[in-house]
């Protein structure tokens, strides 16, 4: 069998089965097994598979068919122009996360900012390539120890300046120390689990999408926690949940102050960020 025809035939089952880009991902999935860029596939159309080849895209294309997202398949995803590795044991990094990436980098640039903290660093997109872009050292904590061990394989495969912990938000920070705490916590709510995309409700992990009935539990603890350890005049910013924008920016009514949204390319409130009041 030609690559061409894997090709033609695994987007026709992946289609057949309904998953979203059939052709793209085959692409993927194909290259994936022979360990080459998707434009050799176009190159070398006409070569015969190898078997071991075959088989590597065979599995993969049951395993793709079963839901398994292909970042999990290839255990690899693009942030902000760098490859993170990526597993089950941590969420996928999402392009829209890249507006709460440039919005720090834009603070770090004009406000002094020696302390930096993510909490819920997840594959430690967010850190690493803060630390990677600004020159500056960041902090980095996640409740979970697997998600940490991931997120210190991509530190260390980028060589960044980031330094790990592990802890529930900001439970191990002293004092009020941070100049810019940035988060993109858990934020969906429960209840909506019964209608999210199989792929993202049957792999990714639960304590990294859901935050109590409301979405808005983590949200809650999170900026009370933040204003203990935000120093004055200092910055929080974090990713915001769908809807989620009203209800976060009452939260912050009391401790913060020049509270600004940042909107995403569907026009949707994406990142908020607000300074803490003297
Ligand atoms: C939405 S994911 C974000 C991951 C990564 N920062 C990103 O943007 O791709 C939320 C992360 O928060 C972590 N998390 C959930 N509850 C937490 C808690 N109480 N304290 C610290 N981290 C928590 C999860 O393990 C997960 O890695």
């Amino acid at each position: 069998m030609t690559l061409q025809t894997a090709l033609r035939q695994g987007a026709e089952i992946l289609d057949k089965n309904s998953v979203a880009a059939p052709r793209l991902t085959a692409e993927v999935l194909l290259s994936h097994a022979l360990r080459c860029d998707r434009a050799y596939l176009y190159a070398h159309g006409g070569d015969e598979l190898t078997t071991v080849a075959w088989i590597h895209y065979g599995r993969y294309l049951d395993e793709r068919l079963r839901g398994k997202p292909t970042q999990y398949i290839t255990k690899k995803q693009e942030f902000y122009g760098r490859e993170f590795r990526v597993t089950p044991d941590v969420l996928i990094p999402r392009p829209e996360t890249e507006h709460l990436v440039e919005a720090a980098i834009a603070a770090i640039r004009t406000h002094s900012s020696e302390r930096i903290l993510d909490i819920g660093t997840g594959s430690g997109a967010i850190a690493i390539t803060l630390a990677l872009e600004t020159g500056v050292p960041v902090f980095a904590s996640d409740v979970s120890m697997k998600a940490l061990a991931v997120a210190r394989e991509n530190r260390d495969r980028h060589n960044a300046r980031v330094s790990f912990f592990c802890g529930d938000l900001a439970s191990a920070v002293a004092g009020r120390s941070i100049d810019l705490l940035v988060s993109n916590p858990p934020y969906v709510p429960g209840v909506d689990g019964a209608n999210m995309q199989r792929e993202v409700r049957d792999w990714e992990p639960h304590v990294a999408l859901f935050a109590g009935d409301s979405g808005l539990e983590i949200y809650e603890r999170l900026t009370s926690e933040a204003a203990a350890v935000v120093r004055p005049g200092g910055r929080l910013m974090m990713e915001l949940g769908y809807r989620s924008l009203d209800a976060v920016r009452a939260m912050l009514k009391w401790d913060w102050t020049d509270i600004e949204t940042v909107f995403d390319l569907a026009s949707l409130p994406r990142v908020i960020i607000a300074v803490r009041r003297f």
